[in-house]
């Protein structure tokens, strides 16, 4: 792999799926698996085998199904969860367990009611025992956004020594701030042995809009993978968004960093797991959003239909989008209203224009949207 190559971590089977109501079977499982496969994913996290049996049975049937990407199982830092997650992942061609424990303050005190050292005592004796089945073991230190760096250091370090191959870092409760998390993935790169052998990776949620953000500043701070999810579903606010973080670095190239996946997909995938779980995308989305790629004020309209990119910074082609889109509302001008009777086959002088946009403007005001039949309903009134 180039170092400057971004691994796509896709959790939208697991950290996605735990959206409340977005409850996926087996069968849907293994749709969206084989569409990230096409996307060009480098890994499927898909599940957490030891929460049910069908969670279960859903890794290993997509272990047995996919063949390039990592098949990846999620487990606590428990003999029991590591050992059943193991056992899901018996058919995949390359397998990764991944386990770990909270390692902030609130999480040692409040959650596992524990002590540091013990939770390092844990994270290691998981490490080792999920290496005893798989050679590839990411270890996440949950909560690691409201770690203190010295003491994050010491776990990292001692999951290292333990075998870790991926060290995944998450702004669990989406608290970090880009800066802040940049330096945290950088202290670790300069200041854990041995580190330059494992991959470091982010996961970061969004409760205040800042997952997407946090996740470029974590590569541009050392991370080489980034965990992320199709239209960035997942617990509370979210998780990051992969259409994001994959079209930032495809439209940011001096960052020099770049990945696998395959851009013109995206807008199909979106389409698929929002369908399948039921889950609308916000029409000001990015990248897949309805309004994504449309212009509704004149005066964008009439930049946008002199050269796209005066308005757009991505080819919607790019992302698996159409065109572009010129909505007629109240706020739209002469130069779309022609743009559109033109698209229609009408090509109108300049003296129809002026009164067909008095017309128009009556049906705007009435109307949120003025659609394909209005126009042609106002050119034939006008030929009349
Ligand atoms: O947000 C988180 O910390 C997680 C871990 C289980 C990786 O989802
Ligand atoms: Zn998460």
């Amino acid at each position: 792999m180039n170092t400057n190559q971004i691994q796509i971590f896709d959790t939208t089977l697991r950290d996605g799926e735990q959206v409340p109501g977005c409850k996926l079977d087996t069968k849907q499982k293994l749709v969206i698996a084989r569409q990230l496969e096409l996307l060009g994913v480098d890994v499927i996290e898909a599940g957490f085998p030891i929460s049910s049996p069908g969670d279960f049975q859903s890794v290993r049937e997509i272990g047995s199904t996919v063949t390039e990407p990592i098949v990846c199982a999620l487990s606590r830092a428990v003999f029991k969860d590591i050992e059943v997650a193991a056992d899901s992942l018996k058919t995949a061609k390359r397998p990764r367990i991944h386990t770990g424990i909270g390692t902030s303050d609130s999480h040692i005190q409040h959650k596992l009611r524990t002590t540091p050292e013990k939770i390092i005592e844990r994270a290691v004796a998981a490490v080792k025992h999920a290496k005893s089945f798989v050679e590839d073991v990411e270890f996440y230190a949950e909560d690691a956004g409201r770690t203190g760096n010295e003491f994050l250091a010491r776990v990292i370090q001692a999951v290292v020594d333990a075998g870790a191959t991926v060290l995944n870092i998450p702004d669990t409760t989406g608290y970090c701030l880009p800066d802040e998390y940049q330096a945290k993935i950088a202290f670790l790169r300069d200041n854990v042995n041995g580190i330059h052998k494992c991959t470091i990776s982010t996961h970061c949620h969004n409760d205040l809009g800042l997952a997407t953000a946090n996740s470029i500043a974590g590569a541009m701070g050392g991370a080489r993978q980034i965990e992320c999810t199709i239209n960035g579903i997942g617990e509370r606010a979210g998780n990051t968004a992969l259409e994001e973080v994959v079209m930032i670095m495809r439209q940011h190239e001096h960052l020099g960093l770049y990945t696998n996946i395959n851009s013109k997909l995206l807008l199909e995938t979106s389409h698929l797991v929002s369908e399948s779980m039921g889950m609308v995308v916000q029409p000001n989305k990015a990248i897949v959003g309805d309004n994504a790629f449309a212009h509704s004020s004149g005066i964008h309209q009439d930049g946008v239909i002199k050269r796209r990119d005066t308005y757009e910074i991505i080819d919607p082609a790019e992302v698996g989008v159409d065109e572009s889109r010129i909505v007629l509302t109240a706020r739209s001008g002469r130069a779309a209203l022609a743009y559109r009777f033109k698209n229609l086959g009408h090509n109108v002088t300049k003296v129809q224009l002026d009164n067909l946009y008095q017309e128009f403007l009556q049906v705007a005001d009435r109307k949120k949207e003025v659609e394909d039949a209005d126009l042609e309903e106002m050119i034939s009134a006008s030929a009349a």
